[in-house]
């Protein structure tokens, strides 16, 4: 899809990737910063977890005397017992967070000694749970203290009997072999595809290529997402491997898209050219892809705290709808056109067969799409953050169906079922449409 059109695009991706330096190892910049309360990221512990924090170039104003400086500081948190702690401030029990005893206190600002601007410490993290490291600032009166620092986090938890470290979140520590897995699989399946086109390669049409590349995106895009993964786990850093991998996924977004679309419209089975309309579902569709995909580097990236996070966030649902909605125009116009074309070229049974075959699609296009999206979103939020590997696992297994499901049905067919019917099977087919004019889709 290297149309003029979209190579610009790409490079402008590129130049957003290269800006971003993507770490679990989290550096944040903070300057004459007074909010009371400043999340920092969130991290699954295990019963040897260790957070590292090296924090520099330290500037408080103005001067408060050490002895207050004990309500400044960081602590780790749980979701649930943040909620408890809030309980705790309404009701006046406490006055400062870092006073609560529901909290992992880390470290407050009147330890800090010698020239007071910079400080390194290790704390361990000996229960399992998810945590946020937060910084709380509680000096609000008379005035605010501005807070000024350089802030290197790093959450790792130690590895049981060889005490390496390992940087990611409890969760998600196994997500690396879960995508070589699942990247494995695509290999195989692009390996039987290829063998397919071939042994029916009289009745292969130029989709079934496109569908190949498709294959071949995603699993490369897996084998990426594998080795980026197991890097951080290894060094808490990406290495470049990120960028590969978000090329990839953006490739394989739009071809994904296209492709569905492409489907849709019955390009290359049904006829060989596009219609207006449908060439502008692509119009809109590949360049939402485009945006979706920045919004997800962003995403990915930055972090929940981060400040435009959300934004993004919303940005990326609400072109990951519209395109979502957009692909199925063009099935449903197919359905439509092939209903009419039943009525008039008297080939009940070819018809009849696309139709049914386009419907299925359809539905399975909608289940797909909101199995990725809802489903998948629901089993994130209410699996333990042990287990968030699974809500991938599943996101994936749906992928795969997809991609098996289209694959198979939209396989080159040797011997084309479209022309030898009998006028049994068509006197049949005639009657079944009939009754398909009785229910609207
Ligand atoms: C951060 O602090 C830890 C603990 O003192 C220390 O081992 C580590 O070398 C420090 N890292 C940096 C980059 O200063």
């Amino acid at each position: 899809m290297a149309s003029p059109r979209t190579v610009p695009l790409l490079y402008l991706l590129i130049l957003v990737l290269a800006s971003l330096a993507a770490a679990e190892i989290r550096f944040t910049e903070i300057r004459s910063d007074d909010r009371p309360i400043i999340p920092f990221d969130e991290f699954g512990f295990t019963h040897t977890g260790r957070l590292e924090l090296n924090l520099s170039h330290i500037t408080l104003s103005p001067a408060f005397p050490d002895s207050e400086l004990g309500k400044v500081g960081f602590f780790l948190c749980t979701r649930d017992s943040w909620l408890h702690v809030l309980q705790q401030l309404e009701d006046e029990e406490i006055s400062c967070v870092l006073q609560s005893d529901l909290v992992k206190h880390v470290f407050s600002f009147d330890k800090l000694q010698g020239d007071k601007s910079s400080i390194n410490t290790v704390y361990s993290q000996n229960d399992a749970d998810q945590y946020t490291l937060v910084f709380a600032n509680c000096l609000q009166k008379p005035q605010p203290l501005k807070v000024s620092m350089d802030v290197r986090s790093a959450m790792y938890n130690l590895d049981g009997k060889s005490g390496t470290r390992d940087y990611l979140s409890a969760g998600r520590t196994i997500l690396p072999r879960v995508y070589f897995l699942f990247f494995l699989i695509y290999f195989a399946l692009a390996g039987l595809w290829i063998y397919v086109l071939y042994k029916k390669r009289l009745t292969v049409f130029k989709i079934h290529f496109f569908m190949l590349a498709v294959v071949v995106l995603k699993g490369l895009n897996l084998l990426c997402e594998a080795e980026d993964k197991s890097y951080i786990k290894r060094t808490g850093s990406a290495h470049g491997w990120d960028v590969l991998f978000y090329m990839f996924s953006f490739l394989k977004g739009i071809m994904l898209f296209t492709l569905i679309v492409l489907i849709g419209t019955g390009w290359s089975f049904l006829k060989p050219y596009l219609q207006d309309k449908e060439k502008k579902v692509l119009m809109i569709v590949i360049p939402l892809q485009v945006v979706a995909n920045i919004a997800q580097v962003v995403i990915d990236e930055t972090g929940p705290f981060a400040q435009d996070w959300v934004t993004w966030k919303q940005v990326f649902l609400l072109v990951d709808v519209v395109c979502c909605c957009a692909v199925l125009f063009p099935i449903v116009w197919s359905i439509k056109n092939l209903r009419e074309a039943a009525r008039t070229d008297g080939k009940a049974a070819v018809n009849l067969m696309k139709l049914t075959l386009f419907r299925q699609y359809y539905i399975v296009v909608i289940c797909y799409i909101y199995f990725t999206r809802v489903v998948v979103y629901a089993l994130e939020t209410i699996t333990s953050y042990k287990y968030l590997w699974t809500s991938v696992v599943a996101a994936e297994l749906a992928t795969l169906a997809f991609y098996a499901f289209t694959g198979y049905k939209f396989r080159p067919e040797a011997h084309n079922p479209y022309f030898v019917i009998d006028d049994e099977e068509e006197e049949a087919a005639a009657e079944a449409l009939k009754l398909e004019d009785e229910f609207e889709l």
